[in-house]
């Protein structure tokens, strides 16, 4: 990965705003109306920052919206590069790199998952309390920028633990039920089968989608706090007698908009430091 890009494109993104964001958002697809919460933002499209990828997927916006959440100065990204669409997991994780050289040291990373476990239902969140990457890639592969992280990062602490906690927390506040567990990030584009779903049961995985693990790597890498949050979409392929569906999953996640964004703003709200 070019660091001189990723400076190109921070500077220009870092021009455009009035104020320093403390707080990176990724918004899996149909939870970008979190960024219709924040205060008159300043709006970028992907296309206008130098060398950003451009999304593709039907119900991602393909922009940066900055400004206040909740008191909070943030920075989201309305819609994410999959690895699916092609793009390499450097281009994939691209933003984070951005995202670190604004100076931001927490993101919250969301996604549209599959339900794994059992005891989930559609419509469920689940905190990510870990991951698996059964992706065969692997964004650090290459030669390692010593600045900007370490060769052989740790990552038994990837997913916060006092994030988790002042999640937990949060939720309780709310009244709000949620779901927690291990994420398996596969690259789609085709959903899984049956039997990969057992596999992935069978691993430890409680929920599976096509993003999300790249950029919780990279920006473990980079140091940054990650919390993660899934939206269960639907079941993995096999649990119900349905096939699956990209209308379902965008359907699912606008019933539980008020839910999610109702956690995510009080979580951003009083986010410890
Ligand atoms: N995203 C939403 N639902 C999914 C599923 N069942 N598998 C993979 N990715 C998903």
């Amino acid at each position: 990965m070019d660091q001189n890009a990723v400076k190109e494109a921070a500077a220009y993104v870092r021009e455009k705003l009035a104020d320093t964001p403390a707080v990176g958002l990724i918004l899996g697809s149909g939870l970008g109306v979190l960024a219709e919460e924040i205060n008159n933002p300043v709006t970028i499209p992907y296309q206008d920052i130098p060398h950003f990828p451009e999304s593709t997927v039907a119900g991602h916006k393909g922009q940066l919206a900055a400004g206040d959440l909740k008191g909070k100065q943030v920075i989201a990204m309305q819609g994410r590069f999959h690895y699916y669409e092609g793009y390499s997991m450097k281009q994939v994780t691209f933003p984070v790199r951005v995202m670190k050289e604004l100076g931001i040291e927490s993101i919250v990373i969301t996604n549209a998952a599959g339900g794994i476990n059992e005891q989930f239902n559609p419509g469920d969140l689940m905190l990510i309390t870990d991951h698996i990457n059964n992706m065969g890639d692997n964004p650090l592969l290459g030669p390692n920028d010593e600045a900007l992280g370490e060769r052989f990062p740790d990552m038994s602490q990837v997913y916060d633990a006092t994030y988790l906690q002042h999640a937990r927390d949060c939720a309780t506040k709310l009244d709000i039920t949620v779901q927690e567990g291990v994420y398996t990030g596969n690259t789609g584009p085709a959903y899984e089968t049956p039997a990969e779903v057992r596999m992935l049961r069978t691993l430890g995985g409680d929920a599976v989608g096509m993003s999300t693990v790249p950029e919780v790597i990279t920006a473990g890498h980079a140091g940054m706090r990650v919390l993660g949050i899934s939206c269960i979409a639907n079941m993995a392929a096999g649990m119900l007698d349905q096939p699956l569906t990209h209308t379902e999953v965008i359907e699912t996640t606008e019933k539980v908009r008020g839910e999610f964004l109702r956690l995510v703003s009080e979580i951003i709200r009083t986010l410890p430091n």
